[in-house]
């Protein structure tokens, strides 16, 4: 765990919890020892471009807590640099709820998986909204080239800290295209003890007729 993390995540409250359940000596150790942990490296770099989705959370002036999922092709959420990340926001649904809350706080959590793998990246940073004319360099960077949607503006995090989770109770999926690769093997064989199966009964046909 980086530093900022540790100093962004655990508030009065959660030290105050650490301190009741025993861990806070082990935490804040490894928060003095640590290293700051803000800026990605090259292994957060690659898992955030292999995923084709993560969560985001934003807070509303009221106070709630808001999750949205967002999803693309591999690489739709940019890494623009070492504490940059950026994506397209398309036209949906239109409830501009994530939208409405980042205009009162720009902070977000977002939360990425990778099920296979068990793994799991936490990032938290501030959230700017760019849209209209001033935006189009940003909208065209973070655009997806398959993707014909309306680009309503493009979202750019400054990423403030991160951590990765442990695998634990994390139940491993594939997706369609990942089982798809997996079992292309199985299938071959089946296809081919399927023809041979059918030469054998073909054969034991003529030989009960001959016999
Ligand atoms: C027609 C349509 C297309 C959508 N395409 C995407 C998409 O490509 N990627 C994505 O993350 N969400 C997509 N969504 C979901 C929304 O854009 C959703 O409105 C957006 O995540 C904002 O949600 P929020 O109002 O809860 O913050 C789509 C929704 C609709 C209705």
């Amino acid at each position: 765990m980086g530093r900022s993390f540790a100093q962004i995540a655990f508030t009065p409250l959660v030290k105050e919890e650490q301190t009741k359940h025993g861990s806070r000596f082990q935490y804040e150790r490894m928060q003095k020892l640590s290293n700051p942990g803000d800026t990605l490296t090259e292994y957060e770099r690659e898992f955030i471009l292999s995923r084709d989705s993560f969560y985001l959370a934003t807070v509303s002036e009221t106070g709630w807590p808001y999750i949205q999922h967002r999803g693309g092709e591999p690489g739709f959420l940019h890494v623009i640099d070492d504490r940059t990340l950026g994506f397209a926001d398309y036209r949906g649904n239109r409830q501009y709820i994530s939208l409405g809350n980042l205009e009162h706080d720009d902070r977000v959590a977002l939360f990425l998986m990778d099920y296979p793998s068990r793994t799991r990246l936490k990032i938290l940073g501030r959230a700017e909204i760019h849209e209209g004319a001033s935006a189009q360099k940003w909208i065209e960077d973070l655009s997806e080239p398959k993707v014909r949607k309306l680009v309503e503006r493009a979202i750019v995090i400054r990423v403030e800290a991160f951590d990765w989770n442990c695998q634990q109770h994390i139940t491993p999926r594939f997706t369609e295209e990942q089982v798809v690769e997996v079992v292309a093997p199985l299938r071959e064989r089946l296809a081919r003890l399927e023809e041979e199966n059918k030469r054998l009964e073909a054969k034991l046909a003529r030989l009960s007729v001959a016999g």
